[in-house]
């Protein structure tokens, strides 16, 4: 008995004086006394050998040795300023909060997610496909085949390890890979990245992004593809934006057309954005050419449909006011943080 006290006495007096000058041997510390090998508890276990009438007094300095052990340790941490999970008094709350850097949508994703709402709301569907796309969901099945002069309309980035391959120029691939599923109707939007082999300016990219519709069920008509997109452009641009067809060429679509809206900038009386012509192109649309539909092995006597594309990059330019298309894919932090509370 006479024994374990002087240790105690001894150990309190190191304890005492152990230096703790940072981290490290903070952790020595706390691993030489109070760890699971530790000093303390190899002590405790001497317990044991104490006479049973000596217990009582050997269990309470024991214990009181532990307590100094602990409340040792405990000062020590605290002065080593690593006390926050012990000691909450430590906490100041009257200090600012450390900031939440808050992450921001890019703007064409913004402009593709209120366009997909819109039509969402019409009951069409989101489809995705590849972007490495082969010749016959990019042009065969398109009604444009080899040499066909149309596929000179979109300049191509060819895949050199496969002479099929080609990088989609525009996503009415996506159409023919939801027409080829079989499952009528279809009334799908199809957003995504296209390339096209173009020198890259201000106004052009290599790459660029576009969203395409389908419809197609039994008796669809060109008057519910004008009720369609008449209803996308109130929702998009106000009740007050005026709507033209003019009739085009798509060799997938017959007939074709192309739709403006009267300038959202100038409201229709002419500036630099619309050439003074006071009217902006917005989408490419049409019936989707018989051909088409039977290359998909639905059936032209049975079903009809319409289809229409437009790009994103614009109406994002025109709504976010950037003037230049090359800022959208510099990641240019200055840029995209602009876009923080952007909806
Ligand atoms: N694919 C056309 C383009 O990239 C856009 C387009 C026009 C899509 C007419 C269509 C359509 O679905 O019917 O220029």
């Amino acid at each position: 008995m006479e024994n374990l006290l002087t240790k105690l006495d001894a150990y309190k007096k190191e304890i005492a004086s152990t230096p703790v000058a940072d981290a490290q041997q903070l952790e020595e510390f706390r691993i030489k006394w109070l760890g699971t090998k530790g000093l303390v508890k190899a002590i405790m276990g001497e317990m044991k050998t104490v006479a049973p009438e000596l217990k009582k007094e050997a269990g309470q300095a024991l214990n009181e040795f532990k307590i100094f052990a602990e409340t040792t340790y405990e000062t020590l941490k605290e002065a080593a300023g690593g006390a926050a999970s012990s000691s909450t008094a430590r906490i100041d709350l009257s200090l600012p909060g450390d900031e939440m850097p808050l992450g921001s949508r890019h703007p064409v994703v913004l402009m593709k997610n209120r366009i997909v709402s819109i039509f969402q709301r019409l009951g069409f569907a989101v489809a995705e496909g590849p972007e490495i796309e082969d010749d016959w969901h990019n042009f065969g099945a398109l009604n444009l085949p080899e040499h066909h002069p149309a596929r000179d309309m979109q300049d191509t980035f060819y895949v050199q390890q496969n002479p099929d391959w080609v990088l989609r120029t525009h996503t009415s691939s996506v159409q023919i890979r939801e027409m080829e599923k079989g499952k009528l109707p279809i009334r799908m939007l199809m957003p995504g990245r296209v390339y096209r082999n173009e020198t890259v300016s201000a106004r052009s990219h290599c790459f660029f992004h576009q969203v395409e519709g389908l419809y197609i069920d039994e008796h669809v008509s060109f008057a519910d593809l004008k009720q369609t997109l008449y209803f996308f452009v109130k929702e998009m641009y106000g009740k007050d934006v005026k709507v033209r067809f003019r009739p085009s060429y798509f060799p997938f679509t017959e007939p074709s057309a192309e739709m403006d809206v009267t300038c959202f900038i100038c409201g229709g009386s002419g500036c630099n954005i619309c050439k003074k012509t006071g009217w902006v192109e917005i989408l490419g649309c049409g019936m989707v050419h018989p051909n088409v539909l039977s290359n998909c092995n639905i059936d032209p006597g049975k079903y009809t449909g319409f289809a229409f594309g437009m790009g994103i990059e614009r109406p994002a330019m025109l709504k976010y006011g950037v003037n230049d298309l090359r800022l959208f894919s510099e990641n240019d932090v200055r840029f995209l943080k602009q876009f923080t509370s952007a909806i």
